[in-house]
Order: C-alpha cells, then sequence, then structure tokens
C-alpha cells in the first residue's frame, strides 16, 4: 500500500472507448494519469500513444499526452494506483444472457484496486452499472480509509472528445459528500453543470437518460410506420414534433433504430433491474421490440423490392458501424440485417470507412470492400445502414449505372432522395414515400408509391 492519495494522480481501471477517451481527456486537462489495461495489445498501443479504437481527435491527443509523459500505461494494479487520489473503474459490464448487467470484471477491478489503493483515495465506478451497485460495493469493501462513489459517463461514440472537454453535465453520486465533490472536480469547467446526488440516483440517472434517449427513437419509428400508412413524410412530422421545446429535435431520427455498447445492454439491463424489484417496465419492453422490427422491416423493404425473394441477389450494404465516425460494431443493426439477408439467400457485399477489420469476423459469409463504388458494382439492390458523410456524397448516378438493378433502400433517411432518382434509381426509405418509381407502378402517384407496399422494382 502506497502513501498519501493524490487527486492530482488519477487512476483508470480498463482502456475501451469510455477508459481510454476520459484519461487523454484528464491528461489533456494536467492530470498525471495511469491507465490499467488487462489487453496486452491494447496496452501496447496505448504506451506508444496510439490509439486502438477509431475515435475521432483521440490518436493526436494521444501521442499528445503519451510523449508529455502524463499518461502512461502500465499493466499491474500497484503501478497504476501508486499515489493515486481516484481510481476510474471503466471496465466492460456486458449483458449476461437474460439481460442483466454481468458485474464480474468490475468486481474484479474494485478488488484489485483494493488491494494497493492509498487510504483516503475515492474509487469513481464510470461503467453502467445497475442501481445500488455502488452502495453494494461499498459495504462488501475491506477498506474503511476508501470511499465509492458513481461517475456515469455521457459521452457519445464519434464525439467523445468534444463531449468530455464540453460536457453537459457532470453527474457524481455518493453517500460521502467530500468524495463526491473531489470526483466532480475532475471534468468541465467553472460553468459546467454539476449534480451530486446519492450512488442510486446517480445509477439511475445514467440508465434512465440512455434509456429514455432509446424509448424517443422507438416512439419516432412507431411514428414513421404511422407515416407509410397515411403517406406522411416521417422527417417533416419529427420536424415538426421537434419544434416543441419541450421534445427538441435530437434523438427523433427515424431508420434503423439503435444499436452500439450502450443503448441496447442498459435499456435490457434497467428493464431487467425493474423486474428484480417487481415492476414491469412496459415503456421499455415495447420500446426493445419496436427497436427489433425496424430491421426487419429494413429487410422486408429490400425482400419487396426484389420481387419477394432474394435468392442469388446481389445486395450492397453501406456502412457496419452502429453509426458514423467510429469502429464499434457491438449491437450494430447491420450485422441483424446482413444475418437477416443472407438467410433469405442473398449475397452480401458490404463496406465501412473503418470498421471492416472488426467486421470480418463478424460476417464470414459478406465480401468486404473498401470502396462503395466497388461494393455496388453488379448489385440488385443498395441496402443504406449507416449515415456515413461519404455515403451522402457519392455520386449516386455513378452507382446506380454500376448496378445491376436500381433499388436503393435508405435505413436512416440520409438522402434526400433526388440524386438517386435523377440518377435512374428508385428510392425507398422509412417513414416516406417511395420515389422514382414508372407512373404505371401499382399504387404510384406523381410524388410516388402512396403507401408503405414497396413493389417489385424492375431491374436496371
Ligand atoms: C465501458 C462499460 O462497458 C460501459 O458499461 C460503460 O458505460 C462505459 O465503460 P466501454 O468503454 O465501451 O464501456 O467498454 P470496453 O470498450 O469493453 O472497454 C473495457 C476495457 O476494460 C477493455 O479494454 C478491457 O480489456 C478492459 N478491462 C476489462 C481491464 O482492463 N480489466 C478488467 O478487469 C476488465
Ligand atoms: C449513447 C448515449 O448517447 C451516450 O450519452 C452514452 O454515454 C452512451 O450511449 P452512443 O452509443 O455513442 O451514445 O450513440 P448515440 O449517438 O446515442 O446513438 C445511439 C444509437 O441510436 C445509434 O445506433 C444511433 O444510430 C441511434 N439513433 C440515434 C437513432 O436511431 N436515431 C436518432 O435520432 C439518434
Amino acid at each position: 500500500m502506497t502513501s498519501e492519495a493524490d487527486d492530482q494522480i488519477i487512476c483508470i481501471i480498463g482502456a475501451g472507448y469510455v477508459g481510454l477517451v476520459t484519461a487523454a481527456r484528464l491528461a489533456e486537462a494536467g492530470r498525471e494519469v495511469r491507465v490499467v489495461e488487462v489487453d496486452a495489445d491494447r496496452r501496447a498501443a496505448v504506451a506508444v500513444g496510439l490509439s486502438p479504437i477509431f475515435e475521432p481527435g483521440l490518436d493526436e491527443l494521444l501521442s499528445a499526452v503519451v510523449a508529455s509523459g502524463r499518461l502512461r500505461a502500465v499493466e499491474t494494479m500497484k503501478e497504476g494506483v501508486a499515489g493515486a487520489g481516484i481510481v476510474i473503474v471503466a471496465v466492460g459490464t456486458p449483458p449476461t444472457h437474460d439481460g442483466e448487467a454481468d458485474l464480474s470484471q468490475v468486481r474484479l477491478a474494485v478488488d484489485q484496486a483494493l488491494a494497493e489503493v492509498a487510504p483516503g483515495a475515492v474509487i469513481a465506478i464510470k461503467s453502467t452499472v445497475p442501481p445500488e451497485t455502488t452502495r453494494a460495493l461499498g459495504r462488501d469493501s475491506t477498506r474503511q480509509d476508501v470511499t465509492f462513489v458513481m461517475f456515469p459517463e455521457f459521452l457519445r461514440e464519434g464525439s467523445a472528445l468534444e463531449d468530455l472537454r464540453h460536457p453537459s453535465r457532470v453527474v457524481v453520486g455518493g453517500e460521502d459528500v467530500a468524495a463526491v465533490r473531489r470526483v466532480a472536480a475532475l471534468l468541465g469547467g467553472p460553468d459546467t453543470t454539476r449534480l451530486l446526488c446519492d450512488s442510486v440516483s446517480a445509477e439511475l440517472i445514467k440508465y434512465g437518460s440512455n434509456a429514455f434517449l432509446a424509448t424517443k427513437i422507438s416512439f419516432i419509428n412507431e411514428m414513421a410506420q404511422l407515416c407509410e400508412l397515411t403517406g406522411a413524410d416521417i422527417e417533416k412530422v419529427a420536424d415538426g414534433m421537434g419544434l416543441d421545446p419541450r421534445i427538441g429535435r435530437s434523438f427523433l431520427g427515424a431508420g434503423l433504430g439503435w444499436g452500439g455498447s450502450c443503448f441496447p445492454k442498459d435499456v435490457r439491463a434497467l428493464e431487467t433491474s425493474a423486474g428484480y424489484h417487481g415492476q414491469s417496465f412496459w415503456l421499455l419492453k415495447a420500446a426493445i421490440e419496436v427497436n427489433s422490427q425496424q430491421r426487419r422491416r429494413f429487410t422486408a423493404k429490400l425482400l419487396r423490392g426484389l420481387g419477394g425473394s432474394l435468392e442469388g441477389r446481389r445486395i450492397a450494404i453501406l456502412g457496419l458501424a452502429f453509426k458514423p465516425f467510429t469502429d464499434d460494431l457491438r449491437q450494430a443493426p447491420a450485422l441483424e440485417v446482413v444475418r437477416q439477408l443472407e438467410d433469405l439467400g442473398a449475397q452480401i457485399v458490404a463496406t465501412d470507412p473503418v470498421a471492416l477489420d472488426r467486421a470480418r469476423s463478424l460476417l464470414p459469409r459478406a465480401t468486404l470492400v473498401a470502396d462503395p463504388y466497388e461494393a455496388v458494382t453488379g448489385a440488385d439492390a443498395v441496402g443504406l445502414v449507416t449515415e456515413w458523410p461519404v455515403y451522402r456524397e457519392l455520386d449516386w448516378g455513378r452507382a446506380i449505372g454500376l448496378m445491376r438493378g436500381r433499388l436503393v433502400v435508405d435505413g436512416r433517411n440520409c438522402l434526400d432522395g433526388t440524386d438517386v432518382t435523377e440518377g435512374g434509381g428508385v428510392y425507398v426509405s422509412m417513414g416516406r414515400r417511395t420515389r422514382g418509381l414508372p407512373p404505371q407502378a401499382p399504387g404510384s402517384t406523381a410524388e410516388g408509391v402512396y403507401s408503405s407496399t414497396v413493389p417489385p422494382v424492375p431491374l436496371g
């Protein structure tokens, strides 16, 4: 056990999407940071200032703070917590098969830290954990001279550094006010909103925030279905709803629904945790069901657009990452969509600007190519799954020309469709009218197909 705890020295356990970005930001802000990472490859990369994950701006920052000596990657907990005043736990909390959060990594990291940490240190839980976990860790701890707080993260992948440099709020929960204040001082500036509370409330602020945003997305996806049945335009509807400051336009983006490392596991974990307390969280059950339906709806549009059979059809999938500006494929909608299409007999050619390496082992039957034009060459249809800017800026006339078919299904409503229709293609999206079909097509009107039924689109 080392000498006095010094809050200038911070130890972060876990160099993942959250731990590594947090470590780099704290080092940038002048703290001396040690990252304890069990994965030898990740540790080796961080030790030389290379980021093992794709996150805008992280490579540059990491190489700077490692070169300055303010951030070091270490193997042992002893090295990591030596003299540290605050130890941040950012290890994984993957879902168990029944949806509960698996806390084994958190418990192991905490036990190892408690064996070495300096008297007076604070252990701040940044991993997303079910209600009452932080208090239980404190209760079960062998060290009365160490306190625990919940320090939830709200960063979004793809804009994580920005979110940490300018946090919209800092939330810290715990039963020891002094410890809570010490951790709350780590992020943000004098004008940053800080909410200090008890640990259980902080745990539920985290889950509640993710679950509410996920529910908001599922709501707009249900509205999108109704738009398809009534001929309305979901983007207009979302714009209109979003004008109400009580609603807001953000996270009213209809499409393939939510994925990623957080929403799917946190929504299920919250619903499961409520169940353990005897509560049926109906809203979340519905949000989960609507979300999985969105992938099936997207697949159905391709199936119908190609005449009801995908046997021997070649489909180009644009985008694999769960959202743009990340290489993270965890719970990415693309994985489900590709599997559904392959199970229906389609041959998939997929592309993504940064996530191809991670996709190779996850999509063994698909052909993965870096160039989107190569991906669409000879394709009977294109499915746009991740709204990377490169796909918005595609020369759709050229793309349609390279395809065998001319059906483009936009699962993120990120194209306005004119580029596709002017390129001779048929544009299908989520919650909006199909465009570009010949006037005589069944149910079509001047503006395009009136109802949600996507009729078979004749090949080019
Ligand atoms: C993690 C949590 O999973 C999530 O609940 C929370 O909201 C934010 O932090 P993320 O950073 O995305 O999310 O996790 P992941 O990318 O899996 O990183 C965890 C890292 O911890 C991995 O690099 C893993 O190797 C490392 N780890 C895990 C340790 O260093 N020690 C351990 O004992 C366990
Ligand atoms: C989320 C939370 O936003 C963040 O605060 C928390 O810390 C971690 O989880 P992240 O998973 O990086 O961040 O992604 P986010 O930008 O929230 O998107 C989540 C999912 O919702 C993505 O799959 C995205 O494509 C989808 N989404 C988002 C929609 O389908 N429609 C929208 O309008 C917004």
